[in-house]
This record gives structure tokens, sequence and C-alpha cells, in this order.
């Protein structure tokens, strides 16, 4: 098997450090307190959710269940991801389960196996407006109730920001408050929600939630756990070649997974230094036509500045002289406006966690696409 996963969570032996964040979440948990990340996709925030979550479910007095709203447009499918969620953790043949499809028979629940996975798959047939809205409150009261401490994590929680129903955050928070064995994990993507928490009116919501700051894997962390897996393959890598792979990754979890993942794959004795950059320009080439459709979507103005965000990798002053002169990017008021228009597609982002904020090119190989062309 392949230890450098990139889609999936499988035991912590696959899992790089996170040690504090796994502890504060799990404290966070086990203290009924709800917490709250938003970090950069592919940092690995689901994962460490999964991580916490398999800890908590060997001590067998927690319950942990897990939803992830990215493909949900309204407040129904909200609902019917939230149903379905408590059903796959508390199936029919579990008492609770049983107890469940009892309480919530008004909805008319419905449950067909997903013809694909194999799963039970469960819906409900609500169709009144009014009905919604005390939907939320019926499902979580009823998990309330069970006498058994339960964790919720909605993962991809900015989706709710495109729903048409603008109430969400207020629905959550009143059933929230009068739970007490049930707490709650918000997590998902930075740009967005950032700018939503720190300009809503409802911050409350998110004031009484602990926070947890996901940055990228400690490098002196990284490095030995990549050898350590090649390792126990008995595949040889030179510190060099290490240090290669997270020069070119940046340290980005995802991006550094990936690349390690394609350099075992290769089933060779020796990873070398240009083993490594051979591997990586094998990727790039594979990525060649998404990097074109890119292109394509953005405005001229859009592309050439992200091309000099790529060559100058972090760019904390993009509206210095010096910048825009060595790039030919116009005036700053072009800048400022292909700058927003960047980050809101995500393709750049603006590491605003740090003491100097930068923006940097999201994807990683992306940017060394456009550093080597
Ligand atoms: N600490 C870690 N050690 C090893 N791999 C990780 C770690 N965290 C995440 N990953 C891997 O990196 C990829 C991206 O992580 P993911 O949790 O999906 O990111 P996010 O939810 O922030 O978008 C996943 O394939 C995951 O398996
Ligand atoms: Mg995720």
């Amino acid at each position: 098997m392949n230890p450098f996963l990139i889609n999936t969570y499988i035991a912590p032996e696959y899992f790089c450090d996170r040690e504090q964040e796994t502890k504060a979440l799990i404290s966070n948990i086990t203290n009924q307190s709800n917490t709250i990340f938003f970090a950069q996709r592919r940092i690995g925030k689901t994962a460490l959710i999964q991580h916490a979550f398999y800890h908590l479910k060997k001590k067998r007095n927690v319950e942990c269940i897990y939803m992830d709203i990215y493909a949900t447009q309204n407040l129904k499918e909200f609902i019917n991801q939230l149903a379905n969620s408590i059903y796959r953790v508390f199936p029919e043949n579990k008492s609770i389960g049983k107890r469940f499809l009892d309480a919530i028979k008004l909805l008319r629940p419905i449950v067909s196996i997903d013809q694909i996975t194999g799963t039970p798959e469960l819906s409900l047939d609500i169709n009144q407006t009014t009905q919604y809205e005390k939907t939320i409150p019926q499902l979580l009261h009823f998990l309330d109730n069970q006498n058994i401490q339960v964790t919720i994590a909605i993962d991809e929680f900015q989706q709710i920001l495109a729903y048409p129903e603008k109430n969400m955050e207020a629905l959550l928070r009143t059933s929230i408050q009068q739970l007490k064995n049930v707490n709650f994990i918000f997590c998902g993507s930075d740009q967005k929600m950032m700018h939503h928490i720190f300009n809503s009116a409802q911050r409350p919501f998110y004031a009484s939630t602990k926070n947890i700051n996901l940055m990228k894997i400690d490098r002196l962390l990284y490095a030995p756990f990549i050898k350590g897996h090649f390792e126990n393959h008995k595949i040889k890598i030179p510190s060099d070649a290490i240090e290669l792979i997270l020069d070119l990754t940046d340290c980005h979890t995802y991006y550094t997974q990936r690349l390690c993942h394609e350099l075992f794959s290769e089933n060779k004795k020796t990873i070398d230094f240009s083993g490594v950059t051979q591997t990586i320009q094998r990727i790039l080439t594979e990525n060649e036509s998404i990097y074109f459709q890119y292109r394509n979507l953005l405005t001229r103005a859009q592309w050439l500045l992200l091309k000099a965000i790529a060559h100058e990798e972090k760019v904390v002053q993009p509206y210095a002289q010096k910048f825009i002169q060595k790039y030919q990017l116009g005036t700053p008021a072009n800048v400022k406006r292909s700058i927003e228009a960047l980050v809101e597609k995500e393709m750049v982002f603006y590491q605003t966690s740090l003491e100097n904020p930068y923006y940097e090119v999201y994807d990683k190989f992306l940017m060394r696409w456009i550093q080597y062309k």
C-alpha cells in the first residue's frame, strides 16, 4: 500500500504530526465546547477531524457525526444531510437508530440503498418552508436526549453563505444554545468565511466557540515522516531529495503528500535529487491542460498578476511601485481589482494569520508550472 495518502484518512501511522491541534480538538470535544477552524484548502482540516474522531471512537464514549455540506445548495439539503449523517452513525439496528426513525416519522423518512456504495441513505420528505426551520432543532434535540455525548462536525461550513436562506447562523445558534450533550465543530475554507465572520452582525455565534489555527506542518517534523515511510519500504532517500520535495511543495500538505505518493508509486530503490525533479515535471505535464484552462478563464490582467505572484512566491506589498513596474501590471487600482478577483476565484491565497500577511498562488503545482515556463 502507498503510505502517502492523498484523499482519505486511514490510521495515525499515515498521519504526520498535528499533535497540538489534535489535543486541542479532543479536549474541546470532551469538555463540550464548540470548535471553529477555517484554513486554506488541502492543508489537512478534514484529515484532522478524522484523526481526532479516530481517537475518540476508541474511547467509545463520544459518538462522532461528520457531515460535509460542500454539495448542499439550501436549507432543505442541509437538513437531509444532517438526518442522513445521524442515521449513518446510528443505523436502524441500534436502539438509538430505531428511536431516531420513530422520532422523525412525521417527516416521512425514506431509506434507500446507494447504488454505488451500497450504504443505506436516508432522506426526508419535507416540502413546507415552515417545517424546515423546526426540523433542525428537532433533530438536535433528539440527539441531546439520548444520554450520550455527541459531536457533530460540519465540514465546508462556508457553503451556508451560498444558501438562499440567510438565517442559517441564527437558526443554528438558537438550536445549539439549548443543547447539553451535543457539541459542534465548524470547519471550512478560509477566504469567504473569515471575511464573513469579521463583517457579520452575528459574530456572537462564533465568539462562543474555540479556535484552532491550522498552519502548514512543521518541516522539521515532515522530513522524518517522509524518510520513515520510504525507509519502511526499503527505499533510500537522501536528505537533499527530501528538502527538495518540501521546497517544491512549500510544505503544503496535499502537494507534499501527492509528490511523495507519485515518487513512491514509481517503485524505485533509491530516490535522489534528480528523481524528484523528474517526477514533479511529470506531474506538471499531466496537469498542463487544466492550467491552460485556468488561463483561459482569467482576464489577461489577472493572468499577468498571477504569473507575477508565482514568480515572487510571496508578495507582501502588491501595490508597491517596485512590484508593479517589474511585472508591468499597470496602476495600483488595476492590481487591486485583479487581486480581489484572484482571491475570490481561490487562485491566490491571502495568508492573513501571520504577522506580515502576504499573497501566494494557492495551487503549489500551478506555481511551479508558471515558474518553469
Ligand atoms: N497530517 C497529515 N499527514 C499526512 N497527510 C495528511 C495530513 N493532513 C492531511 N493529509 C492529507 O492531505 C490531503 C489534504 O488534506 P484534507 O484534510 O483533505 O485537507 P482540507 O480538508 O484542508 O482541504 C489529504 O489527502 C490527506 O490525506
Ligand atoms: Mg476538507
